[in-house]
């Protein structure tokens, strides 16, 4: 026994805040915010608290299933902060709705929606409940440092909800984590303890992007296809991919490693940015409200997030249309002494040239990256291109101007790893 999804909600707060908007106060442009990150606009929580946003997504998830507060057994929160350590926002939202059940909140960054769908099921499995709800609701915007341009344009506030009831349409799911606070972390603040010599630093979103970029690329492929797998289908029965919306380039760079076509994935990042564990509900309620997914459609759901988490799923899609709008490269030695230049060469020509889709002629060993208007996320992916096609790591920081360099460069590994 697994669940079945019988509503699902959404909030999104009324304050709208454009690239434009910000570049009253940041050196950066709707140019670059868009082009990098396919983000184009964000909803603010000005006025709302993460508890008002989590009891309105809940109030139209409900809604939406037919549901009451008190019929619900559980409410589980997926968040990275409410307004308090404690009480959870789960004891919160209960308080506010006038549920009676247990209600707890579970951090899995980004990946939380995934991370309480299996926590719940495992409840359905034990047959402890009937109806659960579970809570996306992040205010990511208070967790940022406003002067810092390579973070604070990334993310926006929202909240969503989901009611899951007894049913048999979570057909795989798989969780993962791999502890590391280099790559992202948010610290909490640092009280005021007079025998304290321990300073956590800014209580503020730290990030390494390209690191998180490389992991979020293959997580988000290699999630989709596992949990298929496991589900016993194909990538072509999905019918839709609804994944974590943290940048546009990064779902374009997993699409293009599944070998899905573009309309199978679902994005609404244009208009609401990165929402952390909201960012993949809001969308499914989105996408039920637009009357998107049809009975019976297969999803691929996945998502990953600072820890570093990855979660994937398999879910039928069982209910129908909700009515109201809601609230808003490989290469061995014996190869190389073959034809050293050459063989190399012509592997990296072809990974640029795939993805760039140009033609192989046009580049040579003179070619330098700036000749080919790469910026640093295309040389991330190229870059991701190479270690695949060579078993080789390429540390971001390598120096590497043009072709030959890199020729250079993927020869001496290759030396130094036979
Ligand atoms: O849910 C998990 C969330 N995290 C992610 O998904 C992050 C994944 N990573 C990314 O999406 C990308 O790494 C970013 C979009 C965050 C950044 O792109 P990037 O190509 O890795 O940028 P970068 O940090 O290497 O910076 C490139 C340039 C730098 O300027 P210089 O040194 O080349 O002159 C930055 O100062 O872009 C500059 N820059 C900006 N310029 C204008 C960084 N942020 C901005 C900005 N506006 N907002």
């Amino acid at each position: 026994m697994s669940f079945t999804i019988t509503g699902t909600g959404s909030y999104l707060p009324g304050k709208v805040v454009t690239n434009d908007d910000l570049t009253a106060f940041l050196d950066t442009s709707d140019e670059w915010i868009s082009t990098r990150t396919g983000i184009r606009a964000r909803h603010v929580a000005a006025q709302e608290t993460v508890t008002d946003m989590a009891v309105a997504a809940a109030r139209a998830a409900l809604e939406d299933s037919g549901s009451t507060p008190e019929q619900v057994d559980l409410i589980l929160c997926a968040t990275l902060a409410g307004e308090y350590i404690t009480p959870s926002l789960g004891c919160m939202v209960q308080k506010e709705l006038g549920a009676h059940c247990p209600a707890y909140d579970l951090n899995a960054a980004c990946s939380g929606f995934l991370y309480a769908l299996d926590a719940a099921a495992g409840y359905f499995a034990r047959g402890r409940v009937k109806k659960v709800l579970v809570i996306c609701a992040e205010a990511m915007t208070r967790l940022m440092d406003w002067t810092d341009r390579s973070t604070c344009v990334l993310f926006g506030d929202g909240a969503a909800a989901a009611v899951l009831e007894p049913g048999e349409d979570l057909l795989s799911i798989h969780l993962s984590a791999a502890g590391n606070n280099d790559a992202l972390c948010i610290p909490h603040v640092n009280g005021n303890c007079p025998y304290s010599g321990y300073d956590r630093g800014p209580a503020s979103l730290m990030m390494n992007g390209q690191e998180v970029y490389k992991f979020a690329v293959s997580a988000m492929s290699k999630g989709v296809e596992k949990v298929a797998e496991e589900a016993g289908i194909s990538l072509e029965d999905i019918a839709l991919v609804v994944p974590h919306q943290a940048n546009m380039r990064i779902l374009e760079a997993a699409r293009k490693k599944l070998g899905m076509p573009a309309e199978k994935i679902a994005s609404n990042i244009d208009q609401c940015g990165n929402t952390s564990a909201a960012s993949l509900p809001i969308l499914l309620d989105q996408l039920s409200r637009q009357g998107r997914l049809k009975k019976g459609d297969l999803l691929a759901l996945t998502a990953f997030g600072g820890g570093l988490t990855t979660g994937a799923c398999i879910l039928r899609w069982a209910k129908e249309k909700s009515k109201k709008t809601a609230p808003r490269g490989n290469f061995s030695c014996e190869q190389k002494k073959g034809g050293i230049i050459m063989s190399t060469f012509e592997s990296i020509v072809k990974v640029i040239s795939d993805y760039r889709e140009m033609d192989p002629e046009e580049i040579t060993l003179s070619t330098t990256f700036e000749d080919l208007a790469l910026d640093s996320l295309d040389m991330t992916e190229i870059l991701m291109g190479l270690e695949d096609e060579f078993g080789i790591t390429i540390e971001p920081d390598e120096k590497l101007e043009n072709v030959e360099q890199l020729v250079t460069f993927i020869d001496d590994q290759l030396e130094k790893n036979a």
